[in-house]
């Protein structure tokens, strides 16, 4: 282990910062043994302030039609081998109610760019809908990128909480990821919009998406750092056949783990989910996420029908199955790990 790279987690963990430079160093120098002390200090931290648990957050994913061509993504609009589908308020609702029986607390609606179908006057009956049944549960909105007045009419219908990722902080990178008609000061504007109107907000990037390096790995901590988001989703890009990026290698495993340790060091009450494409690059994925100082995960709500049509990227894990065997298997991952999945909201607590 370099000594400096320790000193440089020691300060991190102190000061909850670091200057580019410091990024820029631990990114490139990094070992297997740095990253696993990183990962004891960042479940220490975990630990610290959320106990042995886990929140679970259940996904709903509604629609797979998107109006965008990100290159990276499986339903991107010019994949016509994609098999379209979108769910009814019903499904929707339903799926919501099946997994409030298993214990969900959360309900996270997600889907491609599909507004023309999923105006957001039609997601704010949704989500009264959902409020009105299940009072007790939070609502997270994953629908992409909105104006202000949508995200208001959301926000009044009882949204608590918006994910957005912004991908990656640096705009030439930005711009090798997604088509030009794609803008990243206006995702960026969205997510400053979000937290204006008070959403808990989540945002984040892929690790090892094409073309990324340590400095633009470095300006995304720092981005994180700054902008303070409420929850951070990260995790590793793979690759789907049918896009532009199928022989772009995937992220790594191991810098994912690291990431995630030094984001619950930077900012350590941020929810940190241990997310699918982690558990599908490693088996053991989501646990050693935990492990790593992560302390959400997000099974899927959506109907066994439809989950392999959501394929953001190849071999995506539990496709197969239905609500009640990702909640078994969820319970029973976490416990194995010696965790507890807490039956709650889990909302961000300042
Ligand atoms: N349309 C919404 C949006 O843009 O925020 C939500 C759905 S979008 C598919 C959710 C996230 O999936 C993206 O923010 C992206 O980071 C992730 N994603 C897409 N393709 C991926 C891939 N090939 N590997 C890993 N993650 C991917
Ligand atoms: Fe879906 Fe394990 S979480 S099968």
């Amino acid at each position: 282990m370099s000594e400096r790279i320790k000193r440089l987690i020691d300060k991190l963990e102190e000061n909850h910062t670091l200057v580019k430079e410091e990024w820029v160093e631990i990114f490139d120098n990094y070992d297997d043994s740095d990253r696993e002390y990183a990962a004891e200090k960042a479940r220490a931290v975990a630990v610290g302030v959320f106990g042995n648990k886990v929140y679970i957050r259940g996904i709903v994913e509604f629609s797979n039609v998107c109006k965008n061509d990100c290159y990276y993504c499986g339903i991107r609009c010019s994949n016509s081998n994609a098999q379209r589908y979108r769910l009814t308020d019903e499904d929707i609702l339903s799926c919501c109610d099946e997994g409030y029986e298993y214990g969900f607390r959360t309900f996270v609606l997600q889907s491609g760019e599909d507004y023309k179908e999923y105006p957001a006057s039609r997601m704010a009956e949704i989500i009264k809908r959902i409020k009105a049944s299940h009072p007790d549960c939070a609502v997270t909105l994953s629908l992409g990128e909105m104006e202000y007045d949508d995200f208001k009419l959301l926000k009044e219908a009882g949204a608590d909480r918006y994910l957005l990722r912004h991908e990656t902080a640096t705009r030439e990178h930005y711009e090798m990821l997604h088509p030009k008609v794609m803008s990243f000061d206006h995702r960026m504007q969205c997510l400053s919009q979000l937290m204006e109107l008070g959403y808990q907000v989540g945002t984040g990037m892929m690790i090892g998406s094409p073309f990324q390096t340590s400095e633009y790995l470095a300006n995304d901590m720092l981005f994180l750092h700054d902008f303070k988001p409420h929850m951070i989703g990260t995790g590793p890009f793979l690759p789907h056949k049918d896009t532009p990026f199928k022989d772009k290698p995937k992220g790594s495993y191991e810098l994912t783990l690291f990431v995630l340790s030094l984001c619950r060091l930077m900012l350590p009450r941020v929810l940190l989910p241990a997310t699918t494409a982690l558990g599908t690059i490693n088996p053991l994925g989501r646990e050693n996420g935990v492990l790593a100082g992560a302390n959400v995960i997000m099974p899927n709500l959506s109907p066994t029908a439809v989950r392999k049509k959501y394929m953001l990227y190849d071999g995506k894990i539990c496709t197969e199955d239905a609500t009640s065997e990702c909640r078994q298997c969820i319970f029973a991952r976490m416990k194995r790990i010696g965790y507890e999945v807490e039956i709650t909201r889990g909302d961000y607590k300042p």
